[in-house]
């Protein structure tokens, strides 16, 4: 039997920063208003030049470096990204070109926000089923290129940055413990890009109904995690750290209060990097690692919600 144990974590963010007092400048919002509803001070952005692979390079060498990794190890690339390069061939495709790993399946998925722990659970049933040994998952976007930058209702809430890990397979049952996963097409209106090549051949705006979302958002997150939870036999006291989706401080807290976690125990960096879609996940994993927050045995809760609507929540032991 094979486990899937995250070896490493890296994270990239662009080196241009975009704050609320110079969104003003751009459409009538403010910093108040941007702050007291969302929780986001400033949010990272990509170069014209700097494309979703680049982000996507840049995460995975961070995780190979800082952990002393050589990235032919890798037998696997998956990338969750909404914002690929090119409509085809895939964003994952470009990663293994660069780090020039032949001979290895590599492939984009896309699930939105939540396209982060849908990579999980499909890089943990392909670790369990022997097939492969250490999967690059990185979750890369660079939401600024669909953003209608003259729609304050969404321009303020997003940014751009990448996340990576590499989960490889072990004897010893830790790592991933329990994944779920759903959607409900149902919502489709909710958010959504208005282009695409089969649609209008262009790659379209963001557009989002704000409250619908909100709503959906506390209850799936909150519920697929007690699911996660139950699925694994532990509860929500077992938790040493919750990293949800960092899209809105105000649904983070929600979820963490409905599911009696504490705010001490609750990872946020949206403060910092904004919504950064798939990559928010694996950025604030990164982070919290990087700064000791994260240590050996701890367990983590992670859950996710976006586009379709898609949402999941996954429990692993460090
Ligand atoms: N600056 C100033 N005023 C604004 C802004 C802005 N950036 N955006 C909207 N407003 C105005 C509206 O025009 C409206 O004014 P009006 O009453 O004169 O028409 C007023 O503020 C209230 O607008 P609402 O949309 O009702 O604002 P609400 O309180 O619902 O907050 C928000 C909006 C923050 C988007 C909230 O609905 C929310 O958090 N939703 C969750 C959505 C989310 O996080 N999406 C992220 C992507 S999805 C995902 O990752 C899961």
């Amino acid at each position: 039997m094979f486990f899937s144990e995250i070896t490493a974590y890296g994270h990239y963010l662009p080196e241009t920063l975009l704050k609320n007092d110079d969104l003003k400048k751009i459409v009538d919002t403010s910093d108040e208003w941007i702050f007291s509803r969302t929780g986001i001070k400033q949010r990272h952005i990509a170069e014209k030049k700097e494309f979703t692979s680049h982000l996507a390079i840049k995460a995975s060498e961070d995780a190979f470096n800082s952990f002393n990794m050589d990235p032919k190890e890798i037998d696997c690339i998956i990338i969750a990204t909404t914002t690929p390069d090119n409509t085809f061939p895939s964003t994952a495709t470009k990663v293994q070109n660069y780090f020039k790993i032949s001979n290895i399946p590599s492939f984009d998925i896309q699930a939105v926000c939540s396209g982060f722990i849908y990579g999980i659970q499909i890089a943990d049933s392909f670790i369990q089923s022997g097939k492969y040994k250490k999967i690059l998952l990185v979750g890369a976007e660079t939401l600024s290129k669909i953003i209608d930058w003259k729609d304050r209702r969404t321009c303020v809430l997003f940014g751009d940055g990448a996340g990576s890990l590499v989960i490889s397979s072990s004897k010893k049952k830790r790592g991933i413990l329990a994944s779920k996963l759903y959607s409900d097409g149902k919502w489709i209106d909710s958010l959504y890009a208005d282009g695409g090549p089969s649609l209008n051949q262009k790659v379209g705006k963001i557009r989002m109904v704000g409250q619908d979302i909100f709503k959906h958002a506390v209850k799936k997150l909150s519920e697929s995690t007690e699911q996660a939870l139950s699925e694994c036999n532990l509860s929500v006291k077992d938790i040493s750290w919750f990293v949800p989706h960092q899209a809105n401080q105000r649904i983070i807290l929600s979820t963490a209060k409905k599911l009696g976690i504490s705010e001490a125990k609750t990872i946020s960096t949206v403060k910092f990097h904004a919504n950064t879609s798939a990559a928010s996940i694996p950025l604030a994993l990164a982070s919290a690692h990087k700064s000791g927050k994260i240590k050996k045995n701890d367990i983590l809760a992670l859950c996710a919600i976006g586009g379709g609507l898609t949402w999941g929540s996954c429990i692993l032991r460090v």
